[in-house]
């Protein structure tokens, strides 16, 4: 199984598969078979490398990346506000990078996701056999939407997630595809998608409808006193979410 290392006293961290030479620019690694988490392994030049075992954010940092991956605190919140979790069907879409996806799956989910464009699909099953889920996600190309329309797959879901400009035209079919109490999650950049989700929820009969704009302060101690940093605080996104029943 692939395992991070991470250069003691440097900035460097890479994958890598036991059993494998791996050059670095501070040296060769001889990565051992048998290699466990906590190990430390020395390049030929003697730059000791830390051995970890990958977890969601090293995930987020290290999926190869197409559509634009959900950080690892948008990702906490759908999982808390929806509350996916062991045995739970989630439907998913677009799968984009998969960083949702995966994590989900890694909190103990089934997943099935969509993705319109058949390469960023074919990336996307690889990142979720980086993540050991492959049998725990089903990466399928193609637009949700139509699959929503054509009912290609056993439904209702426990829950459904949605980071697609049309989830309005699908959060409208949400009474059909969703359990009774299960929730829906919409993640968007934008207001005006945002908006329209919210209302197509209300219409529709969803309860608890609501929508957050998902910003987060990082802190800053130093020696002249603790606030949080003026770098400028980036916006990433807005969630909506919502209960069938
Ligand atoms: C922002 S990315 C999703 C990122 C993903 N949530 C993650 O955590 O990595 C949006 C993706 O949705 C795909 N997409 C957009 N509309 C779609 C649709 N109707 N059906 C399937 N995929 C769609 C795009 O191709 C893109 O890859």
């Amino acid at each position: 199984m692939t395992v991070l290392v991470i250069a003691e006293d440097e900035d460097r961290e890479f994958l890598v598969e036991p059993g494998e030479e791996f050059g670095t620019d501070l040296g060769v690694l001889e990565v051992p078979e048998g290699v466990e988490p906590g190990a430390v392994i020395e390049t030929h030049l003697g730059t000791a490398f830390r051995v970890r075992r990958l977890r969601g954010p090293d995930l987020f940092h290290h999926f190869e990346r197409t559509g634009a991956p959900m950080i690892p605190r948008d990702v906490g919140l759908v999982i808390g506000e929806t509350g996916v979790s062991v045995d739970d069907r989630v439907l998913d879409a677009g799968t984009g990078t998969g960083v949702l996806a995966a994590s989900m799956a890694r909190a103990g989910a089934s997943i099935l996701t969509y993705e319109r464009d058949p390469e960023f699909a074919e990336v996307a099953r690889e990142n979720m056999a980086l993540a050991n889920v492959s049998d725990a996600v089903e990466v399928r190309t193609g637009d949700v939407l139509e699959a929503v329309e054509a009912g290609t797959f056993e439904a209702p879901f426990d829950v459904l997630t949605l980071d697609t400009e049309d989830a309005p035209s699908v959060v409208e079919r949400a009474p059909d595809l969703l359990v009774d109490g299960g929730f829906v999650a919409v993640y968007s950049p934008f207001i005006e998608s945002t908006r329209a989700v919210a209302g197509t929820a209300r219409e529709v009969g969803l309860s608890g409808v609501r929508t957050h704009e998902t910003i987060q302060r990082e802190m800053q101690f130093d020696e002249r006193g603790s606030r949080p940093s003026t770098a400028p605080v980036g916006h990433t996104g807005y969630l909506t979410i919502g209960r069938n029943g």
